[in-house]
């Protein structure tokens, strides 16, 4: 569902003075046993603005490491802001990394790179020396490169990486579990038995859900109904877990009804009887696919402190580490379960897409699912775009397009993001998150419930060659005003049906989203389930810098989340690519 966050190595293309220092040296071949030895490739990418990012690879050339501490000096007025894959402290000019517990191993010749953003007036000279685990590190041999390459690449097909005997991707071959509860109010709407019959997420969005509630049955119903509609046949069943401490902290539209300090009644009250009726033997052969906390780990990404983004109430998730801690728990209880398959969220690429964001959200996902006794063994997946409207594919232009030399980059729609649609980034983060430490067969979801962008708007052909946003702006089969734009979008369509295996990489297309359920209203509207109203779904509102202070392009009148929004449902319906 949600926003955008700024970006900043996206600057880098333009204004951007790299660096590179390469220090040290090499001991020739250490024996076994002798004094540790290492290298730190650093590069700093000033964006202007008197902002930098910083990128730091350390080598170990010496005996393998368990853990490390590596140190450095800024030579000037430099400010580490916010750092990840390490613990960073910062005491005048000097700097500490610490490693965390995923990355502190580091065998002879194994490289492990660690980031940040930091500030800075004057010149930004790189630091002169660096130290790990108290030595200097001097070594130095290979050629210095200022590129970072990703070089993972595999497909779906991969050995099962699981314990227990999950396939390797549980939509091939199996059928797709119908909620009768929306498929009621899907075929109540005229013209809605076009689509009644599809697939869609079952969110248990509360504690009250895993019993039910006014909105649909409980944990149990669907699974007993899953059970019958499976009828001795591989079944797909998807559930949404979304019920985190101070949940949508960005957001006020789908606010949860836990305070963000209560994480003890989110492990017993809503995650410990969700695994214990998915453990029933009754179940045991359905195939529980699970999208782990939609919005969360993003959030504390792009959503905090130091970034003009940020939001206190992120802030103070970020600092309280209940996201991570309920995430991790999440993962191991459910994953636990040797039928269940969790698939993390990693938002979408409007707001994941640019480089800054990218890789650190890769890695904090990795941080999360060794949290709470969690390993990655139970992340069988991740799900980009879930109820939110990116196209699929953008098929009238690309990330490598320029026109007259201008890259469309540097187009206002794309704005330096790395990607154009959720196809490109989705493969592209499966690689990324191979790369932060997940397993080889990781397999993605695309929501594709609301971005099809059908309809008599939809470009037929590429923008006219006349400057890059005319290009863009021109071809561009998502009509939203901008990316970082996420409540009820006027113009929307039902997006590509359902389907296994679509593309390399990606494990199905899915609507995990129910479509013609609200993404929140603009008015307060009371309940007892922690919904705020939220200005992005109010149609006169101008916006804020998560969406680049834009309209928000939300259809008017809307109900809370999650309640039946007959409008949007009807302009889903007459919007949908492929149509109906
Ligand atoms: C709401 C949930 C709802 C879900 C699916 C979310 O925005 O907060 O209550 O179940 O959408 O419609």
């Amino acid at each position: 569902m949600r926003l955008n966050g700024q970006r900043r190595w996206a600057a880098a293309g333009v204004v951007v003075a790299t660096s590179v220092a390469t220090l040290g040296v090499a001991l020739s071949a250490p024996p076994a046993g002798a004094a540790p030895g290492c290298r730190v490739d650093y590069t700093a990418n000033n964006w202007g603005g008197g902002g930098f990012g910083g990128k730091v690879k350390i080598t170990n050339l010496g005996d393998a490491l368990s853990s490390w501490t590596l140190k450095f000096t800024f030579p000037g007025s430099q400010k580490v802001t916010q750092g990840w894959s390490a613990t960073w402290s910062q005491s005048g000019a000097d700097v500490t990394a610490t490693s965390m517990s995923w990355n502190g191993n580091l065998g002879t010749g194994a490289s492990t790179e660690i980031g940040f953003n930091g500030s800075y007036t004057g010149t930004n000279t790189d630091p002169a020396s660096f130290s790990l685990n108290g030595v200097t590190c001097t070594g130095q041999q290979q050629p210095t490169t200022t590129t970072t390459t990703t070089t993972t690449t595999t497909t779906s097909g991969n050995p099962n990486p699981d314990p227990g005997n999950r396939v390797d991707n549980p939509y091939v071959g199996a059928k797709m579990y119908v909620n009768p509860d929306w498929s009621a109010k899907a075929a109540a709407e005229p013209g809605g038995s076009r689509v009644a019959n599809q697939p869609t997420g079952v969110w248990i969005d509360r504690i009250a859900a895993i019993t039910g509630t006014v909105d649909g049955r409980g944990v149990e119903g669907h699974l007993e109904e899953a059970v019958r509609q499976a009828a001795g046949s591989p079944l797909v069943i998807q559930f949404v877990i979304y019920n985190l401490p101070g949940r949508d902290c960005s957001a006020l539209a789908s606010n949860g009804e836990l305070k963000p300090t209560e994480i003890d009644r989110y492990k017993s009250e809503y995650i410990d009887p969700i695994a214990a009726i998915f453990a029933k033997p009754a179940y045991r052969n359905l195939r529980i696919v699970t999208t782990v906390e939609i919005d969360s780990l993003p959030n504390l990404v792009t959503n905090v402190t130091p970034r003009n983004t940020a939001v206190p109430a992120c802030d103070v998730m970020k600092a309280n580490g209940n996201y991570i801690t309920g995430v991790g728990y999440a993962l191991a209880k459910l994953g636990a379960v040797p039928n269940v398959y969790n698939y993390l969220d990693i938002g979408h690429h409007g707001w994941i897409g640019w480089d800054d964001n990218f890789g650190p959200t890769a890695e904090l996902l990795f941080q999360a699912a060794n949290a709470s006794g969690s390993t990655k063994a139970n992340v069988h997946g991740f799900i980009a775009n879930t109820a939110n409207y990116g196209a699929l594919k953008e098929p009238y232009f690309t990330i490598d397009d320029s026109v007259n030399g201008t890259s469309v980059r540097q187009s206002k729609w794309v704005d330096w993001n790395r990607y154009v649609d959720e196809q490109s980034y989705a493969q592209a983060f499966r690689q990324r998150a191979v790369q932060a430490g997940f397993d080889p067969g990781v397999g993605m979801l695309i929501d594709t419930s609301r971005n099809g962008w059908g309809g008599a708007a939809r470009p037929t052909g590429p923008g006219p060659k006349t400057s890059v946003d005319a290009y863009v702006n021109g071809g561009r089969l998502d009509r939203r005003i901008h990316t970082g734009n996420w409540c009820n979008q006027a113009g929307a369509g039902l997006g590509e049906r359902p389907k296994a295996a679509p593309a390399p990489g990606i494990d199905a297309y899915v609507w995990m989203k129910p479509p013609g359920e609200s993404d929140g209203a603009s008015k307060e509207i009371p309940n007892n389930e922690g919904k705020g109203a939220d200005k992005m779904c109010d149609p006169a509102y101008t916006g804020n810098i998560r969406n680049g202070n834009n309209m928000s392009g939300a259809l008017p009148d809307a109900p809370l989340s999650g309640k039946w929004f007959s409008a949007q449902f009807q302009e889903l319906m007459r919007n949908a690519y492929p149509a109906l």
